[in-house]
């Protein structure tokens, strides 16, 4: 089969096409046919060696997003051949889905909600589930909240509107102009430019943020009020552990993780007309490569997808 392997870790020219086995599935494993996968910010720093590089040995199969049919089903597991469906296999080993055939422990996937395509379904693992952890496992955010989240344009940034949306919080957003529109129609009630220094220091009196802006956590912080939480998705930082105690801020860092009932609920939302990825662009798995470069940049509108096939 065709899939990515990175022979060395670099830049977005390490990203290279090449013929490989296919998977088998082990018992309880189903091996799915991909047709999109995504790309996400961490596989930018594991592509540059910075990130999990005890997961990834050279050579490795990048990528976490997988959505397509199953191919072939292993013993015990509940799917059918020819079922669609979606997930992220194994982190935080890789996935191994930038690829023809990837193969994924059958609880880390859910069957495809027919309202959604395979490239909208591979929008959803990584970033829907990064979001529903922030909102409703890290903190339990309730109807009428005033909630606060930076970086609301991005992969995982819009999904967050979207569950915080429909969780009944009052939203405000932070991104730049362009985005404003959009993020409206999906649920923001207030949206902030973060270049816009006098809107940004006037925020203020939120219970929960969540800061998807690794570098500029600094007025997110400062908008929570005390007692209030600040969700940080990075972490790490000493002076902002210290300056949210100081504020009596609850600060948390999260981490995602594959759990069957978060890739439900996100499913649940799907299907309630709450929730729908955006995506920002399309590539062909010859171009993985193009996509890292555009997510590089750092200013998707929603999540840059894969197509295989
Ligand atoms: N810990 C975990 O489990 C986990 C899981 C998933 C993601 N993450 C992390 O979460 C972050 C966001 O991920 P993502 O997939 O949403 O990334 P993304 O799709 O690249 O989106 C990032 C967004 O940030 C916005 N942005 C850029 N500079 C900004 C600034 N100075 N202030 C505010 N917003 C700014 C960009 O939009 P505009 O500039 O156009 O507004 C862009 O839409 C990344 O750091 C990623 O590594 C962590």
């Amino acid at each position: 089969m065709k899939a990515i392997v990175q022979h060395e870790f670099g830049g977005p020219e390490t990203l290279q096409v090449a013929e490989v086995d296919s998977p088998t599935p082990g018992a309880g494993e189903v091996v799915v046919k991909v047709t999109a996968s995504t790309v996400n910010p961490l596989d930018t720093l594991i592509r540059e060696g910075k990130a999990l590089k005890e997961f990834t040995p050279l050579p490795f199969i990048p990528g976490w997003d997988v959505a397509g049919t199953v191919a072939e089903v292993g013993e015990g597991a509940p799917f059918e051949p020819g079922q669609r469906v979606f997930g992220m296999p194994r982190f935080p080993k890789p996935g191994k889905a930038l690829a023809e055939y990837c193969v994924v422990d059958a609880r880390n996937l859910a069957a495809t909600p027919d309202s959604l395509s395979d490239a909208e379904a591979a929008a959803l693992p990584m970033a829907g589930m990064t979001a529903w952890q922030a909102f409703h496992d890290t903190v339990e955010v309730k109807e009428g909240e005033k909630v606060l989240i930076n970086g609301a344009g991005g992969g995982v940034g819009h999904l967050a509107v979207q569950i915080a949306a429909a969780a009944g919080a009052t939203i405000t957003a932070i991104a730049s102009p362009s985005k404003h529109e959009w993020l409206r129609s999906l649920g923001a009630h207030e949206v902030v430019d973060y270049n816009d220094e006098a809107a940004m220091a006037a925020l203020e009196g939120f219970t929960t943020a969540f800061n998807l802006a690794p570098g500029s956590w600094v007025p997110t912080l400062e908008a929570v009020a005390p007692g209030g939480h600040l969700i940080t998705i990075s972490g790490g930082a000493d002076e902002l552990n210290e300056r949210a105690e100081e504020a009596g801020i609850h600060h948390h860092v999260t981490s995602v993780n594959t759990r069957d009932e978060w890739l439900a609920a996100l499913v649940d939302l799907v299907e309630g007309g709450k929730l729908r990825p955006h995506i920002s662009a399309t590539y062909p798995l010859e171009r993985a490569a193009d996509a890292h470069r555009e997510l590089d940049e750092g200013h998707a509108q929603g999540k840059i997808v894969i197509t295989i096939g």
